[in-house]
C-alpha cells in the first residue's frame, strides 16, 4: 500500500491542512512599518495598515486565523498598555476586522510586552504577584473582546486565570468569545527568537516561577484539566515538537480540542538549517507539521501557517 501516491493516500491515518493553522502576527506602532526580525528570517513585524495587508494575503492562502501580538510604543511597570483600549492590539484588532470580517482573530493576552520589567505579571518585592496579575489579564481579555477579538488566549500562566477572564468576559457580555488557554506552558528555552520580536525577555530572573518544568507531563494533563474546569474552549501545549507526548497525553485524557504552539525557536532552528542548504525546508517543515497533528493536535500555531498552506494546495 506504499508503491504509489494514491495508495499512500488511501491509508494515510493524519491529514495536514490549512484550515488547522493559525498564523501569529507582530504588530508594532508606526505607519508603512515592516521590520524583518533578525532570528526569524521570513518573519516581520507590522505596522497595523501593513498588517492589515498581511492579514489580507494569510486569509488568501487557506489560513483562517492570525494570534495578535502587540509591541507599544512605551512600557509601564504596570503593563497599562495591554489594558488600554486604544492600545496596540486593540487598535490592531478594530482594523483587521473592520478590513477582513471573516478572518479569525485571536489575541494573545498577556502583560509581558507591556511592562518595563519584562515579566508576564505584576512584580511585587521582587516577584510576580498572582492575584494582582489574573485581574489585569482578565481586564486584558475584555479590553480585547471589545474592540472585537474572535477568541482569546492567556498565556501568562498564572492560577486562576482563566475563571477570571471567564467571569469578566461574561459580567462584560462577551459570553460568546472563546477561551484557547495557555495550559501546558514550559519555561523554553525556544522562546528566545520571540523575545526578540516581542520585545520582552525579563530583565530580572526567568520565568520559572510561573511556566512549567520542562520535566513534567502530569502536571500538564492536570494544568490542562484545571483550565477546563475553569472554562477554558481548548488547551494548548507549548512548545510543540519536544513536547508531543505532552500533546498526546492532554488528547486522550481529556479528549477536548487540543492546540500546539510550534514557537519561534523551533521555528528559526528549521530556518537556519534550511538556510543554510542542510535541510529541504518544504519537506521538514510539512513533516514537522504533520507529526504534530499526528501526536494529537487540532490546531497549530506556527509561523509556517501560510508558507504550509501555499504548500499544501
Ligand atoms: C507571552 C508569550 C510568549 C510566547 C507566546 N506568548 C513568550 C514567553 O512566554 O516568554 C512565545 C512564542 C514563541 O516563542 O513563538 N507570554
Amino acid at each position: 500500500m506504499r508503491r504509489t501516491e494514491a495508495l499512500r493516500d488511501l491509508v494515510r491515518e493524519t491529514e495536514l491542512s490549512p484550515r488547522q493553522l493559525i498564523q501569529p502576527l507582530f504588530v508594532v506602532p508606526g505607519e508603512g512599518v515592516r521590520e524583518p526580525v533578525p532570528s526569524m528570517p521570513g518573519v516581520e513585524r507590522y505596522s497595523i495598515n501593513e498588517a492589515v495587508e498581511r492579514a489580507g494575503e494569510i486569509r488568501e492562502s487557506g489560513v483562517p486565523a492570525v494570534l495578535l501580538f502587540g509591541v507599544p510604543a512605551e512600557k509601564d511597570e504596570a503593563g497599562s498598555g495591554a489594558y488600554d483600549d486604544e492600545g496596540i492590539v486593540q487598535m490592531a484588532v478594530r482594523a483587521l476586522k473592520k478590513a477582513h470580517p471573516d478572518l479569525l482573530v485571536i489575541t494573545d493576552v498577556c502583560l509581558c510586552e507591556y511592562t518595563s520589567h519584562g515579566h508576564c505579571g505584576f512584580v511585587r518585592d521582587g516577584e510576580v504577584d498572582n492575584d494582582i496579575t489574573i485581574e489585569l489579564i482578565a481586564k486584558t481579555a475584555v479590553s480585547h473582546a471589545e474592540a472585537g477579538a474572535d477568541v482569546v488566549a492567556p498565556s501568562d500562566m498564572m492560577d486562576g486565570r482563566i475563571a477570571a477572564v471567564r467571569s469578566q468576559l461574561d459580567e462584560e457580555g462577551h459570553a460568546n468569545v472563546p477561551i484557547i488557554a495557555y495550559a501546558a506552558k514550559y519555561a523554553s528555552a525556544f522562546y528566545g527568537p520571540f523575545r526578540e520580536a516581542a520585545d520582552s525577555a525579563p530583565e530580572f530572573g526567568d520565568r520559572r516561577g510561573y511556566q512549567m518544568d520542562p520535566a513534567n507531563a502530569l502536571e500538564a494533563v492536570r494544568e490542562a484539566r484545571l483550565d477546563l474546569e475553569e472554562g477554558a474552549d481548548v488547551v494548548m501545549v507549548k512548545p510543540a515538537t519536544p513536547y508531543l507526548d505532552v500533546v498526546r497525553r492532554v488528547k486522550d485524557e481529556l479528549g477536548v480540542p487540543v492546540a500546539a504552539y510550534h514557537v519561534s525557536g523551533e521555528y528559526a532552528a528549521l530556518k537556519a538549517a534550511a538556510e543554510n542548504g542542510w535541510l529541504d525546508e518544504r519537506r521538514a517543515v510539512l513533516e514537522t507539521l504533520t507529526s504534530i497533528r499526528r501526536a494529537g493536535a487540532d490546531m497549530i500555531i506556527t509561523y509556517f501557517a501560510e508558507a504550509a498552506a501555499g504548500w499544501l494546495r
